[in-house]
Order: structure tokens, then C-alpha cells, then sequence
């Protein structure tokens, strides 16, 4: 297949095994947590199906999965305000131990969106589980209570994480020169 000359220049941030070192870390935490119970894994797509997956293998906890797709409005790299969903849950959150589960905090206007949205069906706890934030792109506070990396302010893709779509299959964390 023939190279793009457009194709943006990759360097590895976060590799395959600091990944799977950070999210079996995360899972033990989860489970000393949720020990004796059976919380509802909300994962939030499309970028975090890989962090999911690795996640709720190492979890050793007897989870419930849930699914819901947001989008901001616009393609751009920067997300606006404008939070929509796209793809609702498919399970009652009334009385449930909710986790969501994010691939990437940036601004914030996406996972803040997310928490509101659940919150709203009362759940009987609310708690957020995030591989990467950017913290220096915050624009919303989000309350993070399992991080994975911090990341500066570089765009990232890999392990779930897409520029325009490409690269979520990457097994390490890139980041690329836009
Ligand atoms: P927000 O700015 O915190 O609302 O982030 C919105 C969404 O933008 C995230 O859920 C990701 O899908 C995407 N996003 C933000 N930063 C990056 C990045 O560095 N790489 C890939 N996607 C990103
Ligand atoms: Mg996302």
C-alpha cells in the first residue's frame, strides 16, 4: 500500500506494557473497591473500548457493561461546548454503582456532560475511571477518581484514540504533530 504524504509524524508517549502495567493497577484498585458487589461499567465510545477491554479482564469483579456514545458537534480536533448523545444506555442506572469509564479528559465538556447525564438517572454511586487527562486543557472541572497517565498538551492517538477516525488500533499512546 502506498504512503500518504500527508501522514502525521507518531511518537510514543505511553507504551503497550506502561499501558498494561497502568490499567491492571487501576483494576486491582477497582476491585479492592467494589469488592462484594457488582457495579455497571459505563464505557464511553468510541475511544474507550480498548481501555475497557483490558480493563474488565483484569478486573476480577462479576461487572455489568453499558455502553453510550457522545459527540461534540463539529470534526475538529477541539471539542466544543456541544455535547449530544448519540447512542443512549441500554440499562437502567437507578440504584446502580456506576463507573465510566473514559478513554481521554481534555476540556472536560465531554466527561462533565456524561456525569451529568448520569447523574440525573440517580444512581446510587457515581465514580469516573480514566486512562489519560490533559489537565492544563481544562476548560470544566471533572473530578477524577481513578486516573491512569497524565498527558501534556499534545494531541494523542492510540489505544482507542483516533485523529480523524485513524490509529485507534495502536497498541501504545502516540502523540502526533497536527
Ligand atoms: P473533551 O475536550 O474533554 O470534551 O474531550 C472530548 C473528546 O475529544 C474525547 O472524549 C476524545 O474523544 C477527544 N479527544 C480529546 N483529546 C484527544 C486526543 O488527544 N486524542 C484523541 N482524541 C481526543
Ligand atoms: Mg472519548
Amino acid at each position: 500500500m502506498e504512503e500518504e504524504d500527508s501522514e502525521p509524524e507518531r511518537k510514543v508517549l505511553f507504551t503497550s506494557r506502561q499501558i498494561e502495567g497502568t490499567v491492571r493497577k487501576l483494576a486491582e484498585k477497582l476491585k479492592q473497591d467494589y469488592q462484594g458487589r457488582c457495579p455497571l461499567f459505563v464505557s464511553v465510545l468510541k475511544g474507550s473500548f480498548m481501555f475497557l477491554a483490558d480493563l474488565v479482564r483484569f478486573v476480577e469483579l462479576p461487572v455489568e457493561l453499558d455502553f453510550i456514545r457522545v459527540s461534540s458537534y463539529g470534526q475538529s480536533t477541539l471539542s466544543g461546548g456541544k455535547v449530544r448523545v448519540v447512542h443512549g444506555l441500554s440499562l437502567p442506572v437507578a440504584g446502580r454503582e456506576v463507573v465510566v469509564i473514559e478513554d481521554i479528559v481534555d476540556t472536560g465538556y465531554t466527561t462533565a456532560f456524561v456525569i451529568d447525564y448520569l447523574r440525573k438517572r440517580k444512581p446510587a454511586s457515581l465514580k469516573l475511571c480514566v486512562l489519560t487527562s490533559k489537565p492544563t486543557r481544562r476548560i470544566l472541572p471533572v473530578n477524577i477518581d481513578y486516573l491512569g497517565f497524565t498527558a501534556p498538551d499534545k494531541f494523542l492517538v492510540g489505544y482507542g484514540l483516533d485523529y480523524a477516525e485513524k490509529f485507534r488500533n495502536l497498541p501504545d499512546i502516540c502523540t502526533i504533530e497536527e
